[in-house]
């Protein structure tokens, strides 16, 4: 094992003694503190689910913008970033049920039309720390989220240049990672409707700049309005295949029960479906929870996303969900990207309380009191609340 791995391996082993309190690192030594800072770099104020495979969550706070900058933007990797890819050197191949083989440099996607696609990525499991029963995996609560502009040439004129046959039904892609021990490696697919679509890229941008190491450098797959994991990271591999692939991430992982299911049963895998877009959902941002906050006007504001919907109204109640009240909507809209929503509020009472945040979007689809409980917890939107105390 090099030492990065080794270090990777002592950084775990230092989260586990800290989950009770994830934002603050504790490093066993200052050898481990300095490690950590290398790991984290460039992310400042995250917070750490975990260092072993890198998972930062972005605290709510810092939506201050429609679009969250790099630093600020979540993390999720299923195993150890590659160690190092020289984009010189770097290929995706293209391959599978198609007339011509490719296999693309950095310089040959760029060389194709380029597109931009403003797209709020949420992880499938953020939230999954609500989700009662509890469930395993990572407990993230609200900032698995974030939204990016992603920029790239469209998967759909690189599949054209392959030249799909009628056979090619799905599209697999699959990552670099570094595979630890007898893990799969990570390898999705989506079907050919949603990659044939305008929006789905091979990006090689995050926010007008190169993608950085964490988000996939050189290049990943962009699946907007899609869960996370639709969005491999660190491309080496696009495949067309003639039926949905059935390795360990879209099967077991990453399934939904075909019907509502009681909390804390089990769902037999026959009963489940892939997950593909995200809910519908709304995150306030301020006040934060356990906010003190003086009896006068203040705002109360968030973010609220719906996939591949759009965000029609966002209500907030400020008496635990009695009365409603409309928020306005921020002007920066673009299909798959949240909408910023703020609301002027005059507390008119001192004390504890709840204020809650509604999002509806245009399929009719509006946010539940209580989330589908689900063994893996994904797609946790239930109505979002935080509890402040008004000053009197
Ligand atoms: N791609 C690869 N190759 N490996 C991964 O572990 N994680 C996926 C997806 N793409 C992953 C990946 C998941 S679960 C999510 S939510 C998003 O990447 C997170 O993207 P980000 O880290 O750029 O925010």
């Amino acid at each position: 094992m090099n030492s990065r791995r080794q270090f990777l391996k002592n950084a775990s082993m230092t989260v586990v003694a800290t989950t009770a309190m994830p934002r603050l690192l504790r490093a066993a030594s200052s050898a481990d503190a300095d490690e950590n800072a290398i790991v984290t770099q460039g992310k400042d104020g995250m917070i750490v689910r975990s260092l072993r495979f890198l998972d930062l969550e972005m605290p709510p706070e810092y939506v201050t913008s429609w679009i969250t900058p790099v630093p600020h933007f979540f993390v999720r990797n299923h195993m150890f970033e590659p160690a190092s890819v020289n984009a010189r050197e770097w290929k995706v191949t293209v391959s599978g049920e198609v007339e011509n083989a490719l296999a693309l440099t950095l310089a040959d996607l760029n060389k194709f039309e380029q597109h931009s696609v403003v797209n709020t990525l949420e992880c499938a499991g953020n939230g999954r720390a609500f989700q009662r029963p509890q469930v395993p995996g990572v407990q993230w609560q609200r900032g698995a989220v974030g939204t990016a502009r992603f920029t790239g040439p469209r998967l759909a004129d690189i599949l054209q240049r392959a030249g799909v046959k009628s056979s090619g039904k799905h599209i697999m892609f699959r990552g670099l990672d570094e595979v630890p021990g007898n893990v799969p490696p990570f390898i999705r697919s989506i079907p050919i409707e949603k990659a044939m679509d305008r929006g789905t890229l091979v990006a090689t941008r995050m926010n007008n700049a190169g993608l950085t190491q964490h988000h996939g450098f050189p290049a990943r797959a962009l699946v907007p309005g899609w869960i996370g994991a639709a969005s491999c990271k660190w491309l080496t591999e696009i495949k067309v295949l003639e039926k949905e692939f059935d390795g360990n991430f879209m099967k077991p992982g990453y399934r939904f029960p075909n019907q509502p299911v009681a909390p804390g049963a089990a769902v037999a895998p026959e009963d489940t479906h892939p997950v593909t877009a995200l809910n519908v959902k709304s995150m306030i941002v301020a006040p934060v929870e356990g906010e003190h906050v003086k009896a006068r006007a203040l705002r109360i504001h968030g973010a609220a996303w719906a996939g591949e919907a759009d965000i029609v109204k966002v209500e907030v109640s400020t008496d635990g969900g009695t009365n409603w009240s409309p928020t306005v909507l921020g002007n920066e809209q673009s299909r798959y990207a949240w909408r910023l929503w703020s609301y002027r509020w005059q507390p008119s009472i001192s004390g504890d309380c709840v204020i809650m945040s509604r999002a509806t979007d245009s399929q009719g689809r509006v946010q539940p009191e209580t989330a589908m409980w689900n063994p893996s917890g994904y797609l946790y939107n239930a109505i979002d609340k935080v509890m402040v105390h008004v000053e009197g």
